[in-house]
């Protein structure tokens, strides 16, 4: 009796792990079997106990084949299921390394550096040199040298942030104008692009920190012609087309006469806007022939040599080229912004 019961337990078990559709089916076949306390072959080996001793020994033989043919089918099943599932994974995670790679991301230069640069070949090509400066200046190449004396009111109108000992960030980059009349002297042609520093509250036209680019022209009688037909040649060669200027005059302290050009206002054509102050025209640069007070500051004779200098906005000028109407995008470090250029 027992001996069948042994039988049909291994055709059952056989059956369930042969049936079995997954792991979890399995797993439940094989505690169905061979389960510590209900496990079927348990329960057959509680009722041996009751035989004698050789009927026992026979039904013993015969449980061990059957809990070993079970045992083996499950052993077999659950590696196919192993292999199955792994097949799947690499089925579903397979890469083609054959194909190509997508490139590495490349930034680009900032807009500001990239109209420096442009002007930077402009005044390369008419032959002038490009000369850096410190930002850190002292009091005399910023105000001084520039006929701008302590008393001078015109020193309110730049909002300094002054440092120890009579050193200040410079204001404008006029400075390096003093810098090359003392390194190079004359003829002398350079322009000087950099940072400058003033300290006002900052809105949509204003920032502590911007650009400029400076620049100057002296050599033997040098004259307002001069000075017009280079700003006319840089106003092109910026916007790559006529854009409408005009020349008023202008009080800066470091040129006699003084003038500043306006541009017309590119965002909103003239109409006014928050960004030209409704007034249809964006001053773009101030410009003049030297004061010869600076010419001979700098040791150069005024009688001998004259000429021009100017004061180029360059982070106006990258608002005006590009129709940007808030100066605190370009160094806000936003690089949604950034990747429009
Ligand atoms: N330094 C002036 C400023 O920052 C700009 C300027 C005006 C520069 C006239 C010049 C110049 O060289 O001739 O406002």
């Amino acid at each position: 009796m027992l001996g069948q019961s042994i039988r049909n337990l291994e055709a059952d078990s056989l059956a369930r792990v042969a049936l079995a559709n997954n792991a979890e089916e399995l797993e439940a076949a094989r505690i169905a079997a061979f389960g510590r306390k209900e496990g079927a072959f348990q329960q057959i080996a509680k009722e041996m106990s009751k035989l004698a001793p050789d009927e026992r020994k026979h039904i013993g033989m015969l449980l061990n084949a059957a809990k070993q043919a079970v045992e083996t089918a499950l052993e077999c099943r659950k590696q196919r299921f192993a292999q199955a599932a792994l097949a799947a994974r690499l089925d579903a995670e397979w890469l083609d390394l054959t194909l190509p790679a997508p490139g590495p991301r490349r930034g680009h230069l900032h807009p500001l550096t990239q109209i420096q640069r442009e002007l930077e070949e402009l005044f390369l090509s008419l032959g002038f040199a490009v000369l850096d400066g410190p930002e850190v200046e002292t009091e005399y190449h910023n105000f001084d040298a520039l006929n701008i004396p302590a008393d001078h009111p015109a020193r309110d109108a730049q909002d300094t942030f002054w440092l120890k000992d009579g050193f200040l960030l410079r204001t404008h980059t006029s400075p390096v104008q003093v810098r090359g009349m003392e390194k190079l002297g004359p003829p002398l042609r350079m322009v000087a692009p950099g940072r400058v520093f003033r300290n006002e509250s900052v809105d949509a036209s204003h920032e502590h920190t911007f650009y400029q680019l400076e620049g100057m022209m002296i050599d033997r009688d040098v004259s307002v012609a001069h000075l017009i037909y280079f700003m006319k040649t840089l106003s092109t060669s910026i916007f790559g087309r006529d854009v409408p200027v005009r020349l008023r005059p202008g009080y800066f302290p470091f040129v006699e006469p003084g003038f500043e050009l306006d541009i017309q206002c590119l965002i909103c054509g003239g109409a006014g806007c928050a960004v030209c102050k409704q007034s249809g025209w964006v001053e773009l640069l101030g410009c003049g022939l030297v004061n010869p007070n600076v010419l001979r500051l700098s040791g150069i004779d005024p009688e001998e040599w004259s000429g021009f200098a100017f004061g180029l906005g360059l982070t106006r000028l990258v608002m005006m080229r590009y129709g940007i109407d808030d100066i605190r995008l370009l160094q806000g470090g936003d690089l949604r912004f950034l990747e429009q250029f």
